[in-house]
């Protein structure tokens, strides 16, 4: 369910926040923040107006990244990403325009990983990003099969070595 024995490195996470689209994004969902390495970098660069909904399953994570964060923009969630439709709704989100997930997807049982990406496309909007990072290629087709544009980078230093998804539908 973790998919990591450490956190991710500082160099993947800045490759991460180079695709998000801070200056126009209204609301950014983050999908199994862990210990908040991208949640903290994330909460820095935050437009004012906008809203972050950050969403984990595990307690002890969840329990940890909810005491630290106090900003009333920054929702923390525990609950599951294939609740992301729900969890949005109940927050008064219809869409958001970018979610960033490191969730272990291929370690999930397909119908788990069909779920949540289901989830994911239901709630961005039409010029949304998602951005994923994995350490292997076996996501690529799955994300080519639901996103017009996939791009892939590669974050070097990081234990171990992680490559990162762009994808979006424009
Ligand atoms: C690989 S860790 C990533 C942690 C951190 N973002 C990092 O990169 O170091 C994956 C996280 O996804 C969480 N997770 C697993 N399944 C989840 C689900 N269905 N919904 C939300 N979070 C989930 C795990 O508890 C874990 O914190």
């Amino acid at each position: 369910m973790v998919g990591s024995l450490i956190p991710s490195s500082r160099f993947l996470a800045k490759k991460i926040l180079k695709n998000i689209p801070f200056e126009d994004a209204k609301v950014i969902v983050e999908l199994g923040p862990g210990t908040g390495i991208f949640t903290e970098k994330i909460m820095q660069l935050l437009h004012p107006d906008a809203h972050f909904v950050v969403i984990e399953l595990n307690d002890v994570f969840y329990q940890n990244l909810k005491a630290k964060v106090t900003q009333e923009n920054c929702h923390i969630i525990h609950g599951s990403a294939s609740d992301l439709q729900k969890i949005l709704s109940d927050l008064g989100f219809e869409k958001a325009d970018c979610v960033v997930s490191s969730l272990p997807l291929s370690n999930f049982p397909k119908e788990l990983r069909v779920d949540i990406m289901q989830a994911v496309m239901n709630i961005l909007t039409p010029i949304g990003t998602f951005i994923q990072f994995q350490y292997t290629l076996q996501s690529k087709k799955h994300f080519e099969s639901i996103f017009t544009q996939v791009s892939i980078d590669y974050a070097a230093i990081n234990f171990p070595p992680a490559f990162i998804y762009r994808c979006s539908n424009s």
